[in-house]
């Protein structure tokens, strides 16, 4: 799967954000290491703390199904600059696979890639 073809998922993800507070919503595509992506959107919640993320959603669909190596992730945004993991997300998702590929859109579709060990160096570990 192109890098390309990684983004659509994640727009297609996009359309089903549940957004009523920000009004901001957000889709991701994470590809594991056998090819299997996992899509998300971000879920808000009147108790604003509870909202997860896109990438969180996605992330966590695709462990508690016992995936827990991953390639990249495509986050796709309507924003006037590039979607860009907050830093929960990141230290989430380098639980996993610090060394994954982040995409990141915005409006239009272009994107930027990231290592996730350029977003969190030193990342938390026990
Ligand atoms: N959001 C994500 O889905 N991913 C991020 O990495 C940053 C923020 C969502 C959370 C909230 O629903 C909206 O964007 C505005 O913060």
């Amino acid at each position: 799967m192109t890098d390309r073809e990684l983004m659509d998922r994640a727009k297609e993800a996009w359309k089903f954000a549940y957004i009523p507070y920000s009004h901001f919503g957000v889709g991701a595509a994470l590809e594991c290491d056998d090819g299997t992506v996992y899509t998300g959107c971000n879920v808000e919640n009147a108790a604003l703390g509870c909202t997860i993320c896109a990438e969180r959603t996605a992330c966590v669909k695709a462990v508690s199904e016992g995936h827990r190596r991953f390639v990249r992730i495509a986050i796709y945004g309507e924003g006037e600059t590039y979607c860009m993991p907050c830093g929960q997300c990141r230290q989430f998702l380098a639980e996993f696979s610090p060394e994954m590929e982040v995409l990141c859109a915005k409006a239009g579709g272009r994107y930027v890639s990231y290592k996730l060990r350029e977003l969190l160096p030193h990342t938390f570990r026990l």
